[in-house]
């Protein structure tokens, strides 16, 4: 996946396997203090490699306090993803002239529970997730299913601002670490202005037991 990152103009990926201490703004605190420690230690973790992220492109780390459907506010010209799960935490930034959206997700590669997968897949995806399975026996294929559709919801949220169902993305995993995404909204779009593709492509990947997915929405000067 990082290949796949690197390879879109503008977006960066910062990674940390263990906890890392970050000092928070009091809003910030105010937001996470009554969370449990596993929860405040991954919200500080991952604004330390926020804090590390928009250094690189020169700008102070500003409070982030989750919107209301919890996506995380970035500063003007900056769009990103995060993400955090046993092991694991990830934010990917970009810059918004170059990049229209990101959106990124890790989880840990076991299976989902049972029941899971055929109420967040169709055949068409099974099958896909299936052949993946063949050529890398390693890999639970559901997971990195259920990955993807994450990863698009979290590049797709903040810009349409309105939910999608598991079945509303339909995703077709390749065994080359590729997958493509097919977005079916409920209703016509109120406002074009987000101007997500029905037609995404993304990058999945497995990482020292952790599998990571990748969509990118590229500005639309470079569509
Ligand atoms: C929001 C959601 C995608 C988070 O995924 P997750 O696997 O539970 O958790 P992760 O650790 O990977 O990601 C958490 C981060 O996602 C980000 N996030 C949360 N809500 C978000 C949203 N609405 N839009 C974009 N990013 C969001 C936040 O930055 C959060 O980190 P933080 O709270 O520390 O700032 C998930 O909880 C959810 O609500 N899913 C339902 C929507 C969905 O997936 N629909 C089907 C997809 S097609």
């Amino acid at each position: 996946m990082q290949e796949g990152l690197s390879g879109q103009a503008g977006v960066q990926l910062y990674e940390s396997r263990c906890d890392l201490a970050e000092p928070l703004y009091p809003d910030e605190l105010e937001h996470i203090r009554r969370a449990v420690p596993k929860r405040f230690n991954e919200f500080c973790t991952v604004r330390a490699l926020v804090r590390r992220g928009l250094k690189d492109f020169g700008l102070p780390r500003p409070s982030m306090v989750p919107g209301e459907r919890g996506e995380p506010r970035w500063p003007m010209g900056v769009v990103g993803s995060i993400t955090h799960c046993q092991g694991y935490r990830a934010v990917a930034i970009g810059r918004s002239c170059e990049v229209r959206g990101v959106g990124i997700d890790a989880e840990p590669n076991h299976p989902l529970p049972g029941g899971v997968y055929q109420r967040i897949s169709s055949a068409d995806e099974r099958a896909a997730a299936d052949q993946v399975e063949v050529l890398h026996p390693d890999v639970c294929g559901d997971k990195v299913l259920f990955s993807a559709k994450e990863a698009v919801f979290k590049a797709w949220f903040p810009l349409e601002r309105t939910l999608l169902g598991f079945e509303q993305v339909q995703i077709i995993l390749s065994p080359d670490g590729l997958f493509t995404a097919a977005i079916r909204p409920s209703a016509p779009r109120q406002r074009p202005v987000g101007g997500v593709p029905a037609r995404l492509s993304g990058h999945w990947d497995l990482s020292e037991g952790i599998l990571r997915t990748a969509v990118v929405l590229p500005s639309r000067e470079t569509d």
